[in-house]
C-alpha cells in the first residue's frame, strides 16, 4: 500500500476547502446571504410602505429618494469589499462585489424608472430637456451610462472574453460613484453634509487602491508577529 497521503488529507487541500462556520454553512455563504436580505430590505420595505400609504404626501419623492440612497449605499459597500482585504487579508468579502454592485444598479433602473414613468409620465421631450436643464439629472444620468455595461458585463463569460480588458472597463464603477456623489451635492438644496460623507468615503476607499499606499498595507501586514 502506497503511503502517499490522500489528496483531501494534505495540508494544502484543507486550507483550500471552505470550513463550515455555523450551521454546516460556511463564512462565504453566510455573508452573500446577508447581502441578499440585506439588499432586499429596502424594497420590502418600500412595497410594504406603499401598501400601507406610509409614502409621506409626496410618494414619488419618497420612492425616488429611497431607490436614489439605497443605489449609492450599495454602490459604496460594494467598492469597500477590496480595500478590506487590503487592509485585513478578507478575501472572503471578495465575492460579494458582484452581487452588491448588480442590487446597486437594480435600485439606480427603479430609480430611473420611477423617475420617468411615475414623474415624467414617459414624456421623452421632457425627460430630454430635464437631463439638459438640470445639470444633477444630467450627471446621475451619466452615472447610469456609466453602470451599464458594467453590469452587462459582470458574467464569468464577459470576464473571460475581455480579459485584460475587464479589469480596466470595471474601473469605471469610480467615476460612477463620484458621478452619483455630484448628483446627489447638486440636488440637495441646502444641507450637504451626508452627500459629502458618501464623497469623503469614496474617496478613502479610492485612496486605499493606489497601488504605492496597498503595497505598504501590504507589506505592513505581512510582516511577522514578534
Ligand atoms: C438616469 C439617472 C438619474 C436620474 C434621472 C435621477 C433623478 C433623481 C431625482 C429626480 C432625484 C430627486 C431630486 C429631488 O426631488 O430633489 C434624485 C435623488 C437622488 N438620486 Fe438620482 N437620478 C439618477 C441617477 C442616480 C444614480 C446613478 C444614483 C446613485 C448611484 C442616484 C442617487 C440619488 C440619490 C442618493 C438621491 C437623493 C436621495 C435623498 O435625498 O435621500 N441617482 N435622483
Amino acid at each position: 500500500m502506497s503511503a502517499t497521503p490522500l489528496p483531501e488529507t494534505t495540508a494544502a487541500a484543507r486550507k483550500a476547502r471552505p470550513r463550515p462556520a455555523l450551521f454546516g454553512i460556511t463564512l462565504a455563504d453566510w455573508l452573500r446571504i446577508a447581502v441578499h436580505i440585506g439588499a432586499l430590505i429596502p424594497l420590502a420595505l418600500l412595497l410594504w410602505d406603499g401598501a400601507h400609504n406610509h409614502l409621506t404626501a409626496n410618494p414619488i419623492q419618497e420612492i425616488t429618494f429611497r431607490t436614489g440612497k439605497t443605489a449609492i449605499i450599495l454602490l459604496i459597500l460594494s467598492l469597500l469589499c477590496t480595500p478590506l482585504n487590503i487592509l485585513f487579508g478578507w478575501k472572503v468579502v471578495l465575492p460579494l462585489r458582484r452581487p452588491l454592485g448588480l442590487y446597486a444598479f437594480f435600485y439606480v433602473c427603479l430609480h430611473l424608472l420611477i423617475f420617468s414613468v411615475l414623474d415624467y409620465g414617459l414624456d421623452w421631450g421632457l425627460i430630454q430637456q430635464t437631463i439638459a436643464e438640470k445639470r444633477y439629472v444630467l450627471v446621475g444620468f451619466a452615472a447610469f451610462l456609466l453602470l451599464l455595461p458594467l453590469a452587462l458585463t459582470s458574467t464569468k463569460g464577459w470576464m473571460r472574453r475581455l480579459g485584460k480588458r475587464w479589469k480596466q472597463l470595471h474601473r469605471l464603477v469610480y467615476l460612477a460613484a463620484f458621478l452619483a456623489v455630484v448628483h446627489f451635492v447638486w440636488l440637495v438644496k441646502s444641507d450637504i453634509r451626508e452627500p459629502l460623507l458618501y464623497g469623503a468615503a469614496l474617496a478613502v476607499l479610492l485612496l486605499l487602491r493606489l497601488a504605492p499606499l496597498r503595497r505598504a498595507i501590504v507589506r505592513v501586514r505581512s510582516r511577522p508577529a514578534r
